[in-house]
């Protein structure tokens, strides 16, 4: 292997490993220092996919984990096609994470990353059900060791974070309701609002509404995946008018109810987008993939999409990765990362205050650093 060739794999790492870009968007050393230099929100990042290759390896060794280290390799391993992530996460539950700890561990690195890249907030998911039932760690030892990670990060590195206890929708409905339940006994400022991941399959958002209105009536804010996997615009109206969502993750196949995507971009709720995610690497011709993607039709159609790394460790790419892949890949502008800045302060879950502290000095960073682009 030539040398030309190792550096093109490491640069294309922190990119997904995702097709080489056709669009004739030339990137220079100083795009890279803006991609990384912008400051960013991060809204949909899974704490699970963020772990560390060397912590899962370390992690494993503790805990004497059934899994040989060629397999924690592959885990780690971002094919052209990539098979999902899901599997890893369950690994992680059920063999590694041990005590709270642990959790403590992985939330503090992962901000230490996002940090260096340039995120100054963070709201990150987790999610109990696996923590409670297959680690066996108490559902209040596991939230106060990620919250005191939370607070060291924001001491350390700068970062504010928020948590978003997700349910696990491939377990039963009442596992959802019993997580609402954990969280209105352990409140915490860090802990802003409800989220629910995990495969969308024969798992639609209605099977989980008595959940949502307990999370709801509690004063917790709301989230959702919905429409990943190419499952249903269905999935994102039920997810906004039944469950009353205020963000989306994800919500491809919205783009095939335009009614409904007028409706979402009128009241403005921001859909936390993936550039790398899995299930369009795996289905849409390589070629055309950052063509056909359904994330282009999305900003197109009004909506206020917002780039994520989901599984950032997992998918091989970065912050700064996932909004230069907004910018080479699918063809938007400096204009519109600035739009997508700014719906990412607009989603965050933090006071209006906060908020218009960041438009102001967020903006001028930003301004500072487009300006210096050749
Ligand atoms: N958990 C981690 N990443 C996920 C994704 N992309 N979809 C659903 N659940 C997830
Ligand atoms: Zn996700």
């Amino acid at each position: 292997m030539t040398r030309t060739t190792e550096h093109h794999i490491d640069m294309n790492e922190t990119l997904g490993n995702v097709p080489a870009s056709r669009s004739g968007v030339a990137i220079t050393p100083a795009h890279r220092h803006f991609f990384r230099a912008l400051p960013k929100a991060e809204l949909h990042c899974h704490l699970l996919g963020a772990v560390r290759h060397d912590t899962f390896i370390a992690l494993a060794e503790r805990t004497g984990a059934p899994i040989a280290r060629s397999e924690i390799d592959a885990f780690y391993t971002r094919g052209e096609k990539p098979v999902g992530v899901l599997r890893v996460l369950r690994a992680l539950d059920e063999y590694l994470l041990t005590r709270a700890d642990d959790l403590h561990r992985i939330a503090y690195e992962y901000l230490q990353d996002a940090a260096g890249q340039n995120v100054r907030h963070s709201e990150f998911f987790w999610n109990p059900t696996g923590t409670v039932r297959v680690s066996k760690i108490a559902y209040a030892d596991a939230q106060a060791a990620i919250v005191a990670a939370i607070r060291d990060a924001a001491r350390d590195f700068r970062i504010s974070a928020r948590l978003i206890p997700s349910i696990d929708r491939e377990a039963d409905p009442d596992e959802a309701v019993q997580v609402v339940a954990w969280m209105k006994a352990h409140r915490a400022d860090e802990v802003a609002g409800l989220g629910i991941d995990y495969r969308e399959n024969d798992r639609p958002p209605e099977l989980f509404w008595e959940a949502y209105r307990d999370a709801r009536a509690a004063g917790f804010r709301t989230t959702a995946h919905a429409g990943e996997f190419g499952m249903p615009a269905r999935n994102v109206e039920t997810a906004v008018d039944l469950l009353q969502c205020e963000r989306i993750d994800h919500g491809y196949t919205i783009v095939d109810d335009p009614a409904l995507a007028a409706r979402c971009a009128e009241r403005g709720i921001v859909f936390t987008v993936v550039p790398t995610n899995s299930y369009y690497l795996r289905t849409l011709p390589p070629e055309q993939w950052a063509e056909l993607h359904p994330l282009r039709r999305m900003a197109a159609l009004g909506l206020k999409i917002h780039p994520n790394t989901d599984d950032p460790t997992l998918h091989k790419v970065d912050p700064a990765g996932a909004w230069q892949l907004m910018f080479d890949h699918f063809g938007f502008g400096i204009a519109d990362l600035r739009r997508f800045m700014f719906n990412g302060i607009d989603g965050a879950w933090v006071d209006e205050s906060q908020r218009a502290q960041w438009r102001t000095a967020w903006a001028a960073e930003f301004d500072a650093l487009a300006a210096a682009l050749p």
